[in-house]
This record gives C-alpha cells, structure tokens and sequence, in this order.
C-alpha cells in the first residue's frame, strides 16, 4: 500500500500535533462481472483493488468535526448535530453522511478531529466514494462503540450515500469493501446477501488486470443510472405477472414469452440483467475450474450486453473492447462500475501488459480520445481498522 498507515499517521501527527485514536483503511473495487444486477437483486462478482482510502481520527470534547482531505488540500468543518449538503466541497459530503445516517438511526456522536489520505484514483469508477464511506463508518463504529455488524456497516454506508449524497447506487461498492478478501472475489447475491469468498489467482496464472480509466467525464451517469434503474424496474413488473418474484428467477424463454409486451427498450435492459446474471453464476463455475479463458470470454459477453442492450457504454470503452478483442494477449475487457465514462478492466497475460496498454495509448490517440489512465491493481484486502 503506498500510503501506508504508518505515513498516515505521521501527516495526523504533522498536521494535529497529537496522535489519532483510531486509522481506517478501506479499499476501491473493480466489478469483475456483473454489472447493473445489484440494485436488480441479482449476482455480482467484485473484487477488491489495492488501493485504499484512510481515515484516522480523535475525538474531541465538543461535537465539532474538522476533516482535512489530503488528496484536495482542503480542510471543512461541521458539526454532529447541524449536518447539510455541502456544494462546494462533495468529498466531505460522504463524511457527513455517515454522521447523517448513524444520527437517524439513534446512535450518540461527538466530534473529531480527522484526517482522510489514499490513493484510490478519484472519479473514476473505482469506487472511492465507498471507500471513504466505509473507512469512516469503521472509524465511528470503534471510537463510539457502536457495535455494529459488518453487513450494517455496508448497509449504511449505501444508505447514506442514497439518502444524503443522493446518489441512487446499489450495495456492491461497499459491499465488497467491507467483505473483500485478498486474491479473492466476492459472489454475491445481492437479493439475500449470501456471499462466498471464489480465489482470483492472478499471479500464479502469469495474468494481470489491467484498469484503463478512460477519463471520459460522468456528467451523465447519476441521471443515466436512474434512468435504467427504473427501466429495469418496469421490466420486471411485466415480467413478475408471469409469476417471478425477481430476475433470478427469469429465463430466456420467459423473457421471448413477453417480449411484446416489454417493447423494445424494456426487452433489451431485461435481457441484459438476466443473461448477466447467467454470466455471473458461470463465470464463478470457470473461476473455480481456473478456466481463464472462458472467464475473458465471459467479460467480452458482459461488454456486448452492456452496450448494446443496457446502453450504458461509450466510444472510449468501446475501444477497450475492440482493441481488447483483437490483441493476443488479452483473455476478456469489458466496462466495469456504472459506466458512462469511468473504467474498464482487461485479463492481459502478464507478459503482454506493455504492449497491450501502448496499442491502447496508440488507439485512443487515433481516435483523437482524451488520453487514458492505467493502473495495474492486484487484488487487496477488505477494509480494517487499528
Ligand atoms: C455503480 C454503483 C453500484 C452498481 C454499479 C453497476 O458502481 O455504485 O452499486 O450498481 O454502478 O453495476
């Protein structure tokens, strides 16, 4: 980890003169499969990234709390019991919420002094938000006493990013990175919450995943991801007549069965959430077997579907796609998160990295895109706390 805890709690000592009480790490994520099903109460297999957010803190006597955020170079403050949306400064919305939402829910607070340092790159569909929201929670969580399970942790941490940031996301981001393991991805059923922890040995298969972070701005993505949420939503009650309870429960000939009644844009994001879940389910049956062949082939699929039937793509992720397509050495890509702008993720034989990312740089600069970002992540530990 590059920004250890032991930097992290040299900048808090630097910066407050006194040493914290408590450090919080809580890791980014990429979606391996299953895009668009969480909130459709369906599968996802994430995973967490080695790269974190820390949040390390002491309590105060009176209930002020003054954050510094490393990565801004700013500083805000607020108090437990007078909490509103900043719209200045979005980061310390995700800090306030977790106050807002623990606050509802009854629990006692006081005030801290708090510092907030990572290396999560920011805005770009890794899930940083999370991240924050989670290592902030576990900070409260011990500072306070509040007892609280690992799935409330999760849980609040979504419902505050829903209900006071006011983003419409489903449980997957902080889901994983609270239960993440290293070398190790997360199926779950977003439906009941059973999880099972499935190896992701990159390393000893000579793979790496790459991340190619587009930089494509996400303007569009919080109405856009409202949008198709709702869309889907409509879809399943057609489908539901039919006596499903949920799109798990829904198959291809079910769907064929109410096609017309769908219409076309309803048909298309259905068939989307269920073959995607179809995919999940197989791609764990591969990830088992070590078949990571099948596993890439299955990350292609997943792109097609989310371009072409939940339309959540672009060009400069499409190109991800097709380059990774093309290129030997690249088992599977595909747009991993919301999408609309944001990341991708491809399973590239290790030895083949380079080249891969310099056709990609080649590729985007032929189609004149703004220029990506790469990161190689290995697969990280879930969020702790000390
Ligand atoms: C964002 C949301 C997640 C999930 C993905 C799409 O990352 O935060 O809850 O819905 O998009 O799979």
């Amino acid at each position: 980890m590059k920004n250890s805890f032991s930097h992290a709690h040299n900048r808090f000592l630097d910066f407050y003169n006194k040493k914290p009480e408590v450090l919080s790490s809580a890791p980014g994520r990429i979606n391996i499969i299953g895009e668009h099903t969480d909130y459709n109460l369906g599968f996802v297999l994430p995973a967490c990234i080695d790269r974190n957010i820390q949040f390390l803190a002491k309590r105060r006597t009176d209930d002020r709390v003054s954050v510094w955020a490393e990565h801004f170079k700013e500083s805000e403050h607020f108090f437990v019991h007078d909490l509103r949306v900043s719209k200045e400064k979005k980061w310390v919305n995700y800090v306030k919420g977790i106050f807002w939402v623990l606050e509802r829910e009854g629990y006692s607070l006081g005030g801290l002094d708090a510092f907030i340092i990572g290396d999560i790159p920011i805005e770009s569909g890794l899930s940083s938000s999370a991240a924050l929201e989670v290592s902030v929670l576990n900070a409260l969580n011990k500072l306070f006493y509040l007892s609280l399970s690992k799935e409330k942790i999760a849980r609040l941490s979504r419902k505050a990013e829903n209900d006071f940031v006011g983003v419409n996301c489903g449980l997957m981001d902080q889901f994983v990175s609270v239960f993440g393991k290293k070398n190790m991805a997360l199926f779950l059923d977003c439906g009941t919450l059973i999880y099972e922890h499935v190896p992701l040995l990159l390393e000893e298969h000579g793979l790496n995943i790459v991340v190619y972070d587009s930089r494509v701005s996400r303007e569009l993505s919080a109405s856009e991801y409202n949008k198709r949420s709702l869309e889907s939503g409509d879809a399943l009650k057609i489908l539901k007549i039919s006596g499903v309870k949920n799109f798990k429960e829904a198959d291809n000939d079910l769907l064929e069965d109410n096609r017309d009644k769908m219409g076309d844009i309803l048909y298309r994001r259905a068939r989307h959430v269920i073959t995607e879940n179809q995919r999940v389910i197989e791609a764990v049956r591969v990830l088992k077997e070590r078949d990571f062949h099948k596993l890439g082939e299955l990350l292609f699929e997943s792109h097609l579907s989310l371009r072409d039937d939940y339309e959540v793509s672009c060009p400069e992720l499409d190109l991800l796609y097709t380059v990774g397509k093309k290129f030997g050495g690249c088992l599977g890509a595909r747009l991993t998160g919301a999408g609309f702008g944001g990341s991708g993720i491809a399973l590239v034989e290790k030895a083949q990295t380079d080249a891969f990312i310099n056709k990609l740089k080649r590729e985007s600069k032929n189609h004149k895109f703004t220029v990506p970002v790469f990161h190689e992540v290995k697969i990280g530990e879930g969020a702790y706390v000390q």
